[in-house]
């Protein structure tokens, strides 16, 4: 596992995760984690979590790794990984995951979560925990982002795509639904990622916040 600690990158081994892992109580992951601002805050504020973060581009997670080094906020870790590498990132770990947040996703990890492939869904549901959580805020529209949307090949973003697709999908690899709904700007006022305060809100954009949990007794 390639880990950001400040400027450097580093090989975690495997065994250390492991050890690492093993004295918290509860682990929460962050996939496509910009920055790292949402799984730094987080873990200043509730040290009893281990929070990580993963993200493709190393030098954006060094922003807050570095603060992470200096603050000595030891309970964090910065990875570099994309969605599609998870089995790779996390080896043999499974069921140790209490929640996988997924905060405004754009490029395949956008397309992997709203149209995702059955072997994303499977990677999830063998790290969480029974139980554990999935949280998904995500937006777009065509007529903010054209290309991209014609690039990732995506369907118009609404109620019914999430409803007639996207759930059924996650289901399928026994993440049920709890819930879906449009989301504001107030909603998302206390949200402490660096993308939220970004984006423009508009109706032309929806935003939505998806949850689903992985089934207790599903295998
Ligand atoms: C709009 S930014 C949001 C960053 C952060 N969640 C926030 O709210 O500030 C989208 C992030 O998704 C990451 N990303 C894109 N494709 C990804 C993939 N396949 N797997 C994981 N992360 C990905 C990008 O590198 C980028 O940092």
């Amino acid at each position: 596992m390639r880990v950001v600690q400040g400027n450097k990158l580093v090989e975690l081994l495997s065994l250390d995760f492991g050890k690492l892992i093993r004295k918290y109580s509860e682990i929460r992951i962050d996939i496509g984690a910009g920055d790292g601002g949402f799984v730094y805050k987080n873990a200043k504020n509730d040290p009893e979590i281990l929070w990580i973060g993963i993200d493709p581009v190393e030098k954006q997670l060094r922003k807050f790794s570095r603060k992470a080094v200096r603050n000595k906020v030891d309970n964090v870790l910065f990875v570099v990984g994309s969605v599609e590498m998870l089995d790779e990132v996390f080896g043999n770990y499974k069921d140790f995951v209490a929640k996988i947040y997924i905060l405004f996703p754009w490029g395949s990890l956008l397309k992997q979560t709203v149209q995702p492939d059955e072997e994303i869904l499977k990677n999830y549901h063998r790290l969480l925990i029974p139980g554990g959580k999935i949280e998904i805020i995500l937006g777009y529209s065509k007529s903010a982002e054209p290309s991209e949307i014609n690039r990732l090949d995506l369907d118009k973003l609404d109620q019914e795509l999430l409803k007639e697709k996207t759930i059924p999908a996650y289901k399928k690899s026994g993440l049920t639904s709890n819930k879906v709904e449009r989301v504001n700007k107030e909603n998302l006022r206390k949200l402490e990622t660096s993308w939220r305060k970004r984006l423009k809100y508009s109706d032309t954009r929806p935003v939505y916040y998806l949850e689903f949990e992985k089934e207790r007794d599903s295998e």
